[in-house]
Order: structure tokens, then C-alpha cells, then sequence
């Protein structure tokens, strides 16, 4: 176990300390040959057409305008000249299940590999003119088995390298590692405080993790209400202010910390009863335990027989010398005649419990006349109390990002909008999304066997199943190690899954270590303390010197026992 390990974290670390590539974003060149395959499945394959979206804070399809803008972060990581996002990105065709021919996506080209890219907008977005709506296409090329395919909203002013660290107004999107689901976390700045605070939505829907292109879509109404939709199916709605956690606006009143629980407040409900006396008849000395008077000596119990007997088999050795080893007497055996007796020497009566024991007296419970409940604290007006009725004017937004570790490349991004249009995002749907949608379903439909075999859980389903539980381990142990790299030890024990992580690793190091200074000290512990063993021959000896069943034994040994006797 502990090996095992030793294996994924060395395995984590190497994955962390790779050298870095800080080469911009790679051009995946053309996809292969679409078209043959589709006229194999004798579906028709539309070709790519940009689609224009007036009014977007941003609208992205990754054609050769909107491309250049993307920056792969050049952060590195705290005190270190090394490259903190090492995982590559390619702006290029989509190769699996293509919907729409010559149609380019954001693709994420590494695996088990933090991922960190960003485009700014023209000009900063600023959600409480007009709410928000945030829309994007994501496509698993090769499938999910633990990665990331959220979008993060970056807040202005955007400064530095984007990172882990950058502050971001707004975070949606799909995550699967064990559990899947469709993030919704926005930071709120508190009005009395001064401070961001993260708020998640607590019944996140679940992403559908498959090879066909899935949209997204966010809406932030003006009344502080929220709409999720996946593939433009509505999938969550509510509130800003109830389905958050932990909630935005404060509790109005708090406990009083000043107030103090008063010396003299009872909070017994029952007092022993002071005018109650101890009975006369109570003796607290009688003992719990008395002889059995009505027990009996059994008839074969003999009083007189000693326990043990000197051995009349037993004979002084012919080289026995009285002058040396002193006077010979025959080794003691136990009685043979108390061996089918009840039993032999002194006979006590057995004990039983005592009909008249009391024990301590102790006066009975009553209701105490001072009682007064059980103490609370007074309650406050909580200074940092506030009501925030305009949650959806969210911080402005300088750039749009993508900050992710993944165990499988190919994750791809496309059609991303910013803005703050329903209309124009279901148009989108409809005239992008939906055509390209169907052309994928039809090929995937045209490709599956016609009489599908029957379904049993082959090997490779549980392969996948295992790789996925180990792209989780190593997830959650790299998220760890990065975080206690950056931030420290309790912060990285804090994280949602991480924390878990490393909590294991802690307590499998502790283990380790105690199991190993364990045996060491078990060694020193023969070496220095212990007496070495006696020699086999010796030791088998020794033993008889206290079996009696022995007679004839004439070594020395025996002698030197019957001696000490
Ligand atoms: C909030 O506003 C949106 C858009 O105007 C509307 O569809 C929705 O019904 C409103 N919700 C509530 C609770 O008023």
C-alpha cells in the first residue's frame, strides 16, 4: 500500500517537475480526411461558415481573426523560474466526430498537465449594465476520464500572468473527476468588508460526458436570478441569493461575544433533595461480595494432600556427586492423587453476591427551585450585516480564461460568447450548435453496429473504470502538492478534493514512518536490551526441567534443577 503509494506520488511529482514548454499556441494543421469518412457513413458533412454575432462583449470561433488573440499563460510558479502551466494548447481542426468540415476549436493538446490560457476582451465587460450571458461548445474529443472544461470570467483590471491566483468574477462550466457536474461559482465583493468571497452553487446539474460537441449556456438575469442550460434545455434555475452556499448575504443577528454566562446561573435541572436522609438500615460497608453459607465441601476434596509430590519414579544418577552437586532429591511432581479429586489443600468457600449490599447513599434528585435554563448568548445586530439586492452586478470582466489540469488531451472549445443577449445566444444554438449537433449524432448513429452485441461489462469498461479512479488520485495529489507549494499546508488541506488527498498522504507518511521506526527499534531493542537466545539443544532442555513427565532424564540439567529445589 504504502509502495503503491510512493509510486503515484513520485509518479505526481515527476508529472509536476516536467520541463517546460513556453512555445505559444501550436497550429494542429488540417484534419484528416472528413470527408472520405462520412461518405462512408453516407452522411452529408456541411463546411465550415464563420457566423456573425453583432454586439458581444466576445464572440469566438477560433478562425484565423479570433485565434490570435488567445495566450497561453507564462506564469511560473512561486520563487521558481519554471513554467507553471506546462500543458500545450492547439488552435485546429476537430479530428473525432466531425460535424462541420474545416471547423477549428481551442484544443487541449497535453495530458496530466496544467493547462492555463486567456484572451482579452476589446473593452472590460460590466455585467450590471445589461446581466450577463456566457455560452460555449465543449467537445471531448478522446472522452473524460478526470479533467476540467470550465471557463473562468476574469475580473478587471486583469494584471500579471494568468493563473490559479488571478481573481475571476465568474466560473462555469463542466468538471469530472469521480463525481461530474457544471460548476456555477461567482465572487462577490462584500460591501462592509471590502473582501471577494466565492459562493457555489450548491445542486450543481450534471455535465453529459460523451464525443459529441455539448453547449453551455449561462444566463444572469437583471433580478438576481440565474438560468443554467445544457445543449439549450434548461437545466437549472434560481436564485443568487438562496441556492449559494454559503449564502451571500449575512445573518442579521449573531451571539453577542462579549455576553458571558454569569458565575451564579444554574443550569442543573435536578439537585440532590437536601431534606432527604440516609435510612437507618443502610449500610454502606456491607460488602458486594459474601462466602456461600450454603456451599459444601465436595467429599473428594482432600485437605491434607499437598499439591506437590516428590517424583517416587525418580532416580539419584550414577554420576551424581554428593561432595559436588551437594544433596540429591527426587524433582516435585504434582499430586497424582488430587489429579481425578475436586481438589486438594485448604478449601474456601465459594463467593456470591450480597442480598444486603447497599453501597454509597446518595439523597434522590428533585427539581432545583433556582434552575433557569440552559445559558445562551444575547443576541446582536451583526455589524457586518448587509442586504445585497443587485448580485448580478458582478465585478467587470478584462478577459475571458481557461485554467485546468487534466488526465486526457482533447478537450476543445468553441463558439464562445460574451454578452449579454439571450436572444442572440439561441441563435447561435439554433444556426451553430444545433446543425453541427445533428450531423455529429447522425454519423455516431451510422457508425454503430447494426445488431449491437449484448451488453456486458467487458474488461475494458473496467480498465477505464480503474484509470479513471488513478487519473483522480494523481488529480487530487498534484492539486495538493501544487497548492502546499504555493499556499501552504493548510490551505492545501482545505481543498474540496485535494484536502482528502492529502490528508491520505499525511497519515500514510505517519504510517510509514512508524511502521519503519517500529522495526528498527525493534532491532535495536534485540541487539542492545535483550538477552541473545540460547542455543536450540539448551533451550529443549530447559523445557523439560519443568515437565515432569520426564523420569529417566539423566542430564546434568535436571540435576541442577532438583538441586535448586
Ligand atoms: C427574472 O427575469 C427574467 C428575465 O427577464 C424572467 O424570465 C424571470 O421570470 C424573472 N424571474 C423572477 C423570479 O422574477
Amino acid at each position: 500500500m504504502t509502495h503503491k503509494l510512493s509510486v503515484l506520488l513520485l509518479l505526481a511529482l515527476a508529472l509536476h517537475a516536467s520541463p517546460a514548454r513556453c512555445d505559444d499556441i501550436v497550429d494542429g494543421g488540417p484534419a484528416p480526411e472528413t470527408t472520405v469518412e462520412a461518405a462512408k457513413h453516407g452522411v452529408d458533412i456541411p463546411k465550415f461558415e464563420p457566423y456573425a454575432v453583432p454586439d458581444a462583449a466576445l464572440w469566438e470561433q477560433f478562425t484565423d481573426v479570433g485565434a490570435p488573440r488567445w495566450k497561453r499563460s507564462q506564469a511560473t510558479k512561486k520563487g521558481e523560474k519554471e513554467a507553471r502551466y506546462d500543458g500545450e494548447w492547439a488552435v485546429e481542426d476537430i479530428k473525432e466526430l466531425v460535424g462541420v468540415e474545416g471547423d477549428k476549436g481551442l484544443v487541449v493538446k497535453s495530458q496530466a498537465r496544467h493547462h492555463a490560457i486567456s484572451a482579452r476582451l476589446e473593452k472590460p465587460f460590466d455585467p450590471s449594465a445589461s446581466g450577463l450571458v456566457l455560452q460555449y461548445e465543449v467537445k471531448l474529443q478522446e472522452n473524460l476520464g478526470c479533467g476540467g472544461a470550465y471557463i473562468k470570467l476574469l475580473t478587471a483590471p486583469l494584471k500579471g500572468e494568468f493563473s490559479d491566483d488571478t481573481p475571476y468574477t465568474l466560473m462555469f462550466g463542466p468538471d469530472k473527476c469521480g463525481e461530474s457536474k457544471v460548476h456555477l461559482i461567482y465572487r462577490h465583493l462584500n460591501p462592509v468588508t471590502h473582501e471577494y468571497t466565492e459562493h457555489h452553487l450548491s445542486q450543481p446539474p450534471t455535465p453529459p460526458i460523451d464525443t459529441l460537441s455539448h453547449l453551455y449556456t449561462l444566463t444572469i438575469h437583471m433580478n438576481n436570478t440565474y438560468a443554467i442550460a445544457i445543449d439549450g434545455s434548461e437545466r437549472r434555475t434560481g436564485s443568487l441569493l438562496d441556492d449559494f452556499d454559503p449564502p451571500v448575504n449575512p445573518p442579521k443577528e449573531i451571539d453577542d461575544p462579549k455576553d458571558k454566562k454569569p458565575a451564579d446561573w444554574e443550569d442543573n435541572e435536578k439537585i440532590p433533595d437536601a431534606s432527604a436522609k440516609k435510612p437507618a438500615d443502610w449500610d454502606e460497608d456491607a460488602p458486594l461480595m459474601i462466602p456461600d453459607e450454603d456451599a459444601v465441601k465436595p467429599k473428594d476434596w482432600f485437605e491434607d494432600e499437598p499439591l506437590l509430590v516428590p517424583d517416587p519414579k525418580a532416580q539419584k544418577p550414577a554420576d551424581w556427586d554428593d561432595e559436588e552437586d551437594g544433596d540429591w532429591a527426587a524433582p516435585m511432581i504434582s499430586n497424582p492423587r488430587c489429579a481425578d479429586a475436586a481438589g486438594c489443600g485448604p478449601w474456601e468457600r465459594p463467593l456470591v453476591r450480597n442480598p444486603d449490599f447497599k453501597g454509597q447513599w446518595s439523597a434522590p434528585l428533585v427539581d432545583n427551585p433556582l434552575y433557569k435554563g440552559e445559558w445562551a448568548p444575547r443576541r446582536i445586530h451583526n455589524p457586518g450585516y448587509f442586504e445585497d439586492h443587485g448580485l448580478y452586478k458582478l465585478s467587470k470582466i478584462d478577459a475571458v480564461g481557461f485554467e485546468l489540469w487534466t488526465m486526457q488531451s482533447g478537450i476543445t472549445f468553441d463558439n464562445i460568447y460574451l454578452g449579454s443577449s439571450s436572444n442572440a445566444a439561441a441563435l447561435i444554438a439554433d444556426n451553430v450548435w444545433k446543425p453541427k449537433h445533428d450531423v455529429e449524432l447522425a454519423i455516431s448513429e451510422a457508425m454503430r453496429p447494426k445488431s449491437p452485441p449484448a451488453p456486458k461489462p467487458g474488461f475494458a469498461d473496467v480498465l477505464r473504470m480503474f484509470k479513471d479512479r488513478i487519473d483522480e488520485i494523481l488529480y487530487g495529489i498534484s492539486t495538493f502538492y501544487s497548492v502546499l507549494q504555493s499556499e501552504g499546508v493548510v490551505s492545501a488541506l482545505r481543498q474540496e478534493r485535494a484536502g482528502a488527498f492529502g490528508l491520505l498522504m499525511v497519515t500514510m507518511a505517519l504510517g510509514w514512518l512508524g511502521w519503519n521506526a517500529s522495526i528498527i527499534l525493534g532491532f535495536v531493542y534485540r541487539l542492545v536490551v535483550a538477552a541473545p537466545a540460547p542455543p536450540p539443544v539448551a533451550a529443549a532442555n530447559a523445557s523439560t526441567d519443568n515437565d515432569t513427565a520426564s523420569p529417566d532424564s539423566g542430564a546434568k540439567a535436571d540435576r541442577k534443577a532438583a538441586k535448586s529445589d
